[in-house]
């Protein structure tokens, strides 16, 4: 893709309501509601609708439950809306486990979003489960050593995908070559595609030092990243309609995609600008981390003695498929803040911007001729 540019809007309003997005335009929504039960929603729920509030004050949690769901719903129903035909939706969704008038119970966010995802014509397909750790002292809750009173601790998190209509097609050669420049590598696929993460942690702190914000709500930058690259091609738009510090806004600059992103709390504004000051350095970084990744994978598998029969070609790098060969990361050159929270980024052609000491012949599958530059792959080791 030559002379890539993408926009990206943020909007500051209810996204009950996205009149302004037409119709089937979206090809991907990545985002993470505000979940029902967890009490740090409780006023934000409560401002949108204060029928939410008397429940919770007469202690009715399934009321209140019920109505948090009803706010969500209108949302789901504008993503089914604006998402084309054969796009996909990727919802990161934790239980609540609470108690109400002296009874604790889980109420089951995952299972009632999907629900209405299904109810109003969404297709499901495998979830993930998004296993965090919990470093909470509390962690085991109920009748400690003592059976039949102490309850399982919530360490998971879903991370729903589901469809709109049936299969996405590529056509026209252009639209095949840009799903094979926007490919995964082999190993990143095989973890990826798994369907329980547990190596995503603490990741977002390095975005989070990079623009000095807080992200207690926040999702981390890999989760956003990782689900654009398997459910979106270059040049997609990528809507989160729950944007908070703009995590999914910041993938979606990385990963060559165009996005709007939604937000009810307007004070979220000065998180999400500072994006543009330090989005092109980050991710620069984190495509040649990525890169760096794929060269020490080859290493190892040249160590091991097993296949490497492809060369990427635009990295004159091995891979193991035939379908890795044209996988080219766009790195940023600008980012410019148009008028009225809209960005502007623009991207090189030449895979050389990533600054990587590329082998000046391809590897062999002999150990002793690999041109790994080897302060490169101990750099990599340290992290
Ligand atoms: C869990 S946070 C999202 C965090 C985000 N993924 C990030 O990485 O920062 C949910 C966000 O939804 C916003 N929100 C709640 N209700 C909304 C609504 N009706 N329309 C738009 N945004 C809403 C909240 O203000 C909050 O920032």
């Amino acid at each position: 893709m030559i002379n890539m540019k993408t926009t990206h809007n943020i909007l500051f309003q209810d996204a009950r309501d996205l009149k302004n997005i037409p119709s089937e335009s979206v090809d991907l929504v990545v985002t993470s509601p505000p979940y029902p039960m967890i009490e740090m929603w409780d006023e934000m729920f409560s401002h949108q609708n204060q029928g939410i509030q008397d429940a919770l004050a007469c202690s009715d949690g399934m009321q209140a439950y019920a109505l948090m769901h009803q706010i969500l719903d209108a949302v789901w129903d504008e993503v089914f809306r604006v998402l084309k035909n054969g796009r996909f939706a990727c919802i990161n969704i934790g239980d609540a486990t609470r108690t109400v008038n002296g009874n604790f119970c889980l109420y089951p966010n995952h299972a009632r979003i999907l629900t209405h995802l299904l109810n109003i014509g969404f297709s499901a397909l495998p979830d993930i489960l998004w296993r965090k750790q919990a470093n909470t002292p509390n962690k085991f809750m109920g009748s400690g050593m003592l059976p039949a009173g102490a309850y399982v601790t919530l360490e998971h998190e879903y991370i729903l995908i589901v469809r709109k209509g049936s299969k996405r097609e590529f056509k026209t050669e252009a639209e095949k070559e840009n799903r094979r420049e926007s490919g995964l590598f082999w190993e990143e696929r095989n973890i990826w595609y798994s369907d329980v993460w547990t190596d995503i942690k603490g990741t977002g702190q390095k975005l989070a030092k990079a623009m000095s914000r807080s992200r207690s709500a926040a999702f981390p930058f890999d989760l956003a990243y990782r689900l654009i690259n398997m459910y979106s091609v270059k040049g997609d738009m990528i809507l989160d309609p729950f944007l908070g510090t703009g995590t999914t806004t910041a993938a979606a600059m990385t990963s060559g995609r165009n996005s709007i992103g939604v937000e009810i709390d307007e004070s979220f504004q000065h998180v999400i600008c500072p994006i543009a000051h330090h989005i092109v350095d980050f991710s620069n970084d984190y495509l040649h981390d990525r890169l760096l990744r794929h060269y020490a994978f080859v290493e190892n598998r040249i160590q091991d003695s097993k296949p490497l029969k492809y060369i990427n070609k635009h990295y004159n790098c091995p891979v193991v498929t035939s379908q890795e060969q044209f996988i080219f990361f766009n790195t940023l050159e600008t980012v410019q803040a148009c008028k009225d929270n809209i960005f502007e980024v623009t991207y090189s052609s030449k895979s050389q911007d990533l600054n990587f000491e590329k082998p000046s012949e391809p590897l062999v599958r002999n150990k002793t001729k690999t041109r790994i530059n080897p302060s490169q792959l101990s750099m990599l080791n340290a992290q």
